[in-house]
């Protein structure tokens, strides 16, 4: 029997009530909508709505469907269309008639908003206790690497050397503002509906405060049409999630390149690799690509759902029931992804020498036009003298540092013998010292930094 039979003379339509059910997903709600219930009933109690007594039968109830739940014994029965209907059914044929007064100035409006903000909130620490253990994986791994040198990109061609450190160090800062974004998402979030009824609020004179503090929210929502229907923490959140899997899709993207045998710096562990059913060669880094292509899938939950808001009246509209598969999808997704990527590169492994194989002398072309700087030759013309340094090379098919000094002076006098110096790739990131860059000692410094937040 459905909760609003009374006003109709014919039962729903078979195919809308598959349509408008949402029990096959929102059941997950179940241990959110029943402590909802137990704090709503004693603030009815406190109302003097219900006796005291009432209000104890009702949660011993709701405790029994809280067991049948935990221990997948609950059954569905006809009618129960969402899981605040179902709940509330399976109480009533607990605890009788009594079970009939828990919805008392209550609505499914201010219910389901209840409830999906108190798992929102728990999914959010969920991820974000995740997230915290791939940067752990990603500062473990960059500590071994400050001294380890690979060509640093601009547009995927080579630029300047980095540390293997510094590059893996660039996603935990990534990460670390994804985090800040899934915090500061999770602080709207733990404002409370409850008590708000259908739009206008209640008659009764639950205290909403209590109930708000009883639940774990920071307070009472401040009006009542606007929290029935406020949907931000899941577009807050969806958001936090898709910025967070694009990164690490760049990540995955970067491995990808690193991890091609045209590259080969690094490897992944096979565990976390797969092969082809008929090229036996074949390594293959379908984590990465999961977490690359599964983004799209993230973007799709979040543009999906900001659509489905923009056009709404005021007030609750069915429309919001999309709220819920998209936000489950994009958790269960990323509760699937973060393991896989975390572990992927606790076990990566860094070819040094590969890395190392890679530096060429053209990566040094900018710590030469420094060098003429220091030499007291502008950098516009330092620039324009290197450049001609570099097509010289290429055209006598030599390196920089095989180019003889009198060849250099050739293009400007400023050379000297004491360039020699400058064609060391080690010199090159020492030199990068300034806070954040490349220079070892400066990685070491981030790498403290993040560890501090890490333990804090
Ligand atoms: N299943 C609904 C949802 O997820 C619950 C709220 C229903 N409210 C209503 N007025 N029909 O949005």
């Amino acid at each position: 029997m459905s909760l609003w039979g009374g006003r109709f003379s014919e039962p729903s339509d078979e195919e809308l009530r598959q349509l408008n059910d949402s029990i096959p997903f929102d059941h997950i709600l179940y241990a959110e909508d029943i402590e909802g219930s137990m704090v709503y009933a004693r603030a009815l109690a406190g109302a003097g709505v219900i006796s005291a007594d009432e209000a104890e039968t009702i949660i011993q109830g709701l405790r029994q469907v809280t067991e049948e739940f935990d221990a997948d014994r609950f059954q569905l029965a006809e009618g129960d269309e969402d899981i605040h209907t179902a709940v509330e059914r399976r109480l009533t044929e607990i605890v009788g008639d009594v079970g009939g007064k828990l919805h008392t100035g209550r609505s499914r409006n201010d219910q389901v908003a209840t409830d999906f903000r108190l798992w929102a909130m728990r999914a959010a620490d969920g991820l974000a206790d995740e997230l915290r253990r791939l940067q752990a994986a990603i500062v473990t791994l960059a500590e071994q690497h400050t001294e380890t040198l690979m060509p640093g990109y601009t547009h995927l061609q080579p630029a300047q050397p980095i540390s293997a450190a510094h590059w893996l160090m660039s996603f935990f800062w990534m990460l670390e503002r994804d985090l800040d974004r899934l915090h500061s998402a999770r602080r709207r979030m733990a404002v409370c509906p409850l008590g708000s009824g259908a739009l206008a609020g209640s008659p009764f004179a639950v205290d909403r405060r209590r109930i708000a503090a009883e639940l774990g929210f920071d307070r009472p929502s401040a009006n009542s049409l606007d929290a029935v229907s406020d949907r931000d923490f899941v577009a807050d959140m969806l958001y936090a999630i898709c910025l967070c899997a694009a990164h690490l899709s760049r990540m995955a993207e970067d491995i990808l390149i690193y991890s091609n045998p045209a590259f080969g710096f690094i490897t992944l562990d096979d565990r976390y690799s797969t092969g082809s059913s008929l090229m036996p060669q074949k390594r293959n880094a379908d984590p990465m690509e999961l977490m690359r292509g599964k983004t799209g899938r993230l973007i799709g939950n979040l543009t999906g759902f900001l659509s489905t808001l923009k056009g709404l009246p005021s007030g609750y509209n069915k429309d919001l029931q999309e709220d819920k598969e998209a936000l489950f999808d994009a958790v269960e997704t990323m509760r699937r992804l973060l393991p896989v990527v975390g572990a992927t590169v606790r076990h990566l492994r860094i070819n040094e020498d590969a890395m190392e194989a890679a530096l060429t002398e053209d990566l040094l072309a900018t710590d030469l036009a420094d060098y003429l700087v220091g030499r007291g030759l502008p950098f516009r013309q330092a620039h324009h003298v290197v450049g001609s340094v570099v097509r010289l090379a290429a055209d006598r098919g030599e390196s920089l540092s095989q180019l003889p000094l009198s060849v250099l002076k050739g293009v400007s006098t400023v050379f000297a013998e004491d360039v020699a110096a400058v064609f060391s790739f080690e010199r090159s990131a020492r030199q990068r010292n300034s806070i954040g860059g490349a220079a070892p000692d400066a990685v070491r410094g981030q790498i403290a930094e993040a560890k501090a937040r890490l333990s804090s």
